[in-house]
């Protein structure tokens, strides 16, 4: 075999359809576009939990012993926000040159796997927000804001952000992202936690791990792109023909295509809810809406035998624009959510899991004097 279809079959397996864990956290169902997180559907998760509740059901729904209450978490999130924010000058040293996610990679990287007062997965969690907003004021020459350790996780970051408090509606719709994009199945940053977990490498290192994961454009790093395309685009008569050039060329659309979904994207709609909630639909919105309708009519034509549909970080990348997050935060503000996911299933996979190694098969040249 040679070397090129040696390396064109060894990276084409996606591990599609492999099931390898069992977990109670949550279920994707591609097919329906349906989502159960910890025995909820999506839509009433949103409509009855924020983020400190849905932390709290994730992390005894993975097995945490004692189970936390929304309460606490709150109260400790607050704590590990304030003692994350005393790293923030050791971390703005070490993140010169840094984009925001690699300076949020940097930050967790500060954290000790042990530590004897907060557990490691209130640390993960508490640290996000503070090292997030911190970078970004960094970009924009600002000093960072500290955090109160008796406000919302939601509600602290966006004041951290911008230095003075966000309006109720601003923060309920930010709640409605944080909750939604907590868990999401198998998905690389999440299995990528769970194999680092597996070696018991410790929490933290596993969220470091499961971060790079996310980064990439095909997995959290797609909003920032998606708002680049609606500003190339620029205005509707692109709309067509720049799409129809972008296929051509064999690019992905950013926002469109899920390895699971193969309809619509449920958190698409509670985003979009979201979106209008803030919005009231401005034109910035309108645009976005009218080059989805036509992505989703060219991808049809051009890719008859794919069912390529909204994913959501369409309407993440709308949403987190009208939040006034920076483009070069989106997948920062990605993690600062997931993050509770990735705890939780390293807690599960702590609690019940082993050493998580898969085989291979050896596709290589053979030593010229054994037959393969
Ligand atoms: C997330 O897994 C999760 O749960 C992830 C996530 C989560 O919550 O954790 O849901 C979050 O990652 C959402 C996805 C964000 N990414 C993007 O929006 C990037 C754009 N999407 C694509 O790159 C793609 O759809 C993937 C990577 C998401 C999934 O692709 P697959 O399943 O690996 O399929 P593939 O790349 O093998 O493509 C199959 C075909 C190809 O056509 P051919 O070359 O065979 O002709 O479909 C085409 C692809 O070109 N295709 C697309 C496309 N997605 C797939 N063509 C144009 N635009 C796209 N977006």
């Amino acid at each position: 075999m040679s070397d090129s279809s040696i390396l064109a079959r060894a990276s084409s397996n996606g591990l599609d359809k492999v099931v390898a864990a069992e977990t109670a956290l949550s279920h994707v169902d591609g097919e329906a576009g349906r989502l159960i997180i910890a025995g909820y559907d999506l839509e009433a998760l949103v409509a009855t939990h924020d983020f400190e509740a849905t932390a709290a059901l994730l992390w005894s729904t993975a097995g945490l012993d004692p189970a936390p209450s929304a309460s606490e978490v709150r109260a400790q999130l607050g704590a590990a926000r304030v003692a994350a924010f005393r790293l923030v000058p050791v971390l703005l040293a070490a993140a010169r040159g840094l984009t925001v996610t690699e300076g949020l990679r940097a930050g967790l990287s500060l954290l000790p796997d042990e530590d004897k007062d907060l557990p490691a997965h209130i640390r993960a969690v508490g640290s996000v927000p503070v090292f997030v907003a911190a970078l970004c004021r960094r970009d924009e020459g600002l000093p960072a804001v500290a955090p109160v350790a008796y406000a919302g996780h939601a509600e602290d970051f966006l004041r951290m952000l911008r230095g003075a408090p966000a309006s109720a509606a601003e923060v309920e719709a930010l709640n409605a992202y944080l909750v939604t994009v907590t868990d999401h199945g198998m998905n690389a940053s999440t299995f990528t936690a769970r194999v680092i977990a597996s070696t018991r490498a410790g929490l933290i290192s596993a969220t470091v791990g499961a971060l790079c994961a996310l980064k990439g454009p095909l997995h959290g790093g797609a909003p920032g792109p998606v708002l680049d395309m609606l500003d190339a685009i620029g205005t509707r008569d692109h709309i067509k023909p720049w799409l129809v050039d972008e296929i051509s060329k064999g690019e992905r659309l950013m926002g469109f295509g899920h390895r699971v979904y193969k309809v619509r994207d449920p958190r698409a709609d509670v985003f979009n809810k979201a979106v209008m909630l803030l919005t009231n639909g401005n034109e910035r919105v309108k645009f976005a809406r009218d080059v989805e309708a036509v992505a989703l009519s060219t991808l049809k034509e051009m890719k008859p035998d794919q069912r390529l549909d909204t994913n959501m970080e369409y309407y993440t990348a709308i949403l987190l624009e009208a939040l006034g997050i920076p483009r070069s935060a989106v997948t920062a503000v990605f993690a600062l959510s997931r993050i509770v996911g990735w705890s939780a299933h390293v807690i599960e996979q702590e609690r019940v899991g082993r050493l998580i190694r898969p085989a291979s098969t050896y596709i290589g040249h053979w030593p010229d004097n054994q037959a393969a």
